[in-house]
């Protein structure tokens, strides 16, 4: 709140600022003197990578894109790479008739929060640093990265990690299959049943098909098995992911088997309400969705039965030794700013949560008047994390072609210049697709246009 601004007021506010000033003033003063005194240099080794970092990133493309320091070089300088639909040597040219791509769950919506927060979020680190096998904590971990995941599910309210082991994977997607092994039942008869309600996220299938053994098989989804006997539960894996990708609905347990992983990549206050903390047995979370870093392929696993975790470690020590340590350092500093800011203007919830719903409102608002498309039905739901009745934000758009005609929906967009994932990759059949909500403002902006574009045709037809 400002105070009343009469002579008296804006002198005392001047003052204040002089305060200020000389404070600043004298504490700069200070800090140099001790540096030119104690011989220190203020930056030593770090200052060509800082500087060189800072010039990648200060490179022009045009807000269409950016530049790496691993970039391909041309004359010896990173060159601009581009959004999609974008080219030219700065980004700044847009390709006429390129299809709107909105089909990857690629995260790069949180690109402009990180960009805001490229100081804080900056890890300097040379090249001796942690070279070893080891690291702080046992099973090749960081105990400091452990003890903030901890912290962040506190602070955000949606997971329960108090008396639990958490295990650290190569993105969730290697926490998958560990998983599954952990949860197998050691010499049995017959291979476990790995399950999954439809539409359900492909990789589950994908993986358990690939790495199919001894111990476990996919057997498809859910439904055919819902009046399976008690007693055969016990030979059941079910994947229950929630909020679900693709339709962003929160989901339980259809068989209620004592082996369940539930997949909580999206359980974050940018995709979801929180209702209550997450307190299953075995939960997967990903850093993909949660800063949005799918570069950095970490994912983590919070488990309540030692045994389990103790199959799932011995499968990743295994398979990869552990997570890589420079993956878990820049996790860490990613979670200390995420927690740091929480709540406050610089909030990686608020923001997020208000970029996907700013866009699931638009295109909703788009499909409203159609008669050939629909998107799947999501409610306000009360949030713990906000406090407050929020309004859907989902990951993705579920589309249904209504049209009898219109059998391969994901066609139908095709031919309108919007690449879609089918619903067949979901076992939901074609007459589905999904769209990805969560890549760059330039590819939701050029999705929302093909769109509005598609939906007035059939105004016109109607006519
Ligand atoms: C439901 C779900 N689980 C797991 C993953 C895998 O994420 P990552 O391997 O990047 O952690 C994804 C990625 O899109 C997903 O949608």
């Amino acid at each position: 709140m400002e105070g009343p601004k009469g002579k008296g007021g804006g002198h005392v506010h001047r003052l204040k600022l002089l305060h200020l000033f000389f404070s600043s003033l004298f504490l700069n003063v200070l800090f140099s003197s001790y540096l030119f005194l104690s011989h220190r240099p203020y930056l030593d080794w770090s200052r060509a990578a800082a500087a060189e970092a800072e010039l990648v990133a200060a490179i022009f493309c045009s807000g269409h894109g950016r530049a790496y320091l691993d970039g391909i070089l041309v004359d010896g300088v990173p060159t601009c790479e581009c959004n999609t639909c974008y080219a030219g040597a700065n980004c700044s040219q847009l390709l006429p008739d390129c299809p709107a791509d909105a089909d990857s769950g690629d995260p790069l919506f949180l690109e402009p929060y990180w960009q805001h927060h490229a100081g804080s979020s900056a890890v300097v680190f040379s090249g001796w640093h942690r070279m070893s096998y080891r690291t702080t904590g046992d099973n090749f971990i960081s105990l400091e990265l452990e003890k903030h995941i901890r912290l962040l599910h506190e602070a955000v309210g949606n997971a329960v990690t108090d008396g639990r082991f958490i295990i650290f994977g190569s993105g969730s997607t290697q926490l998958l299959n560990a998983l599954v092994y952990a949860l197998s039942p050691e010499n049995a008869s017959t291979p476990a049943s790995v399950v999954a309600s439809a539409p359900y996220y492909a990789l589950y299938k994908m993986q358990t098909e690939v790495f199919d053994g001894r111990e476990y098989e996919w057997k498809g989804i859910t439904s055919k098995w819902v009046n399976t006997s008690v007693s055969s539960m016990e030979n059941f894996i079910e994947f229950v992911t929630s909020p679900n990708n693709p339709d962003g609905r929160l989901r339980q347990s259809v068989l209620g088997g004592p082996f369940i992983i539930y997949d909580h990549a999206y359980y974050w206050p940018h995709y979801t309400a929180i209702p209550a903390p997450a307190d299953e047995d075995v939960m997967i979370f990903t850093d993909s969705k949660l800063s949005g870093h799918a570069s950095s392929r970490f994912g983590w696993a919070v488990i309540k039965d030692e045994r389990v975790y103790q199959k799932a470690t011995e499968y990743m020590g295994v398979n990869t030794m552990g997570v890589s340590r420079d993956t878990q350092l820049r996790v860490l500093k990613l979670i200390k700013v995420m927690l740091a800011e929480m709540r406050g203007e610089g909030g990686i919830f608020e923001f997020g949560y208000e970029t996907i719903a700013e866009r699931w409102s638009k295109l909703s608002k788009a499909i409203s008047s159609s008669h050939r498309f629909s998107l799947q039905q999501l409610s306000p739901q009360y949030c713990t994390y906000f406090k407050k009745i929020r309004d859907p934000s989902p990951a993705y758009a579920w589309l249904k072609c209504e049209m009898e005609e219109d059998v391969d929906c994901s066609a139908v967009l095709s031919e309108a210049g919007i690449i879609s994932r089918t619903g067949t990759v979901f076992e939901a059949g074609s007459r589905y697709t999904r769209l990805s909500l969560i890549k760059t403002q330039d590819d939701f902006d050029l999705l929302l246009q093909r769109m509005e574009a598609l939906v007035s045709k059939e105004d016109i037809a109607s006519f």
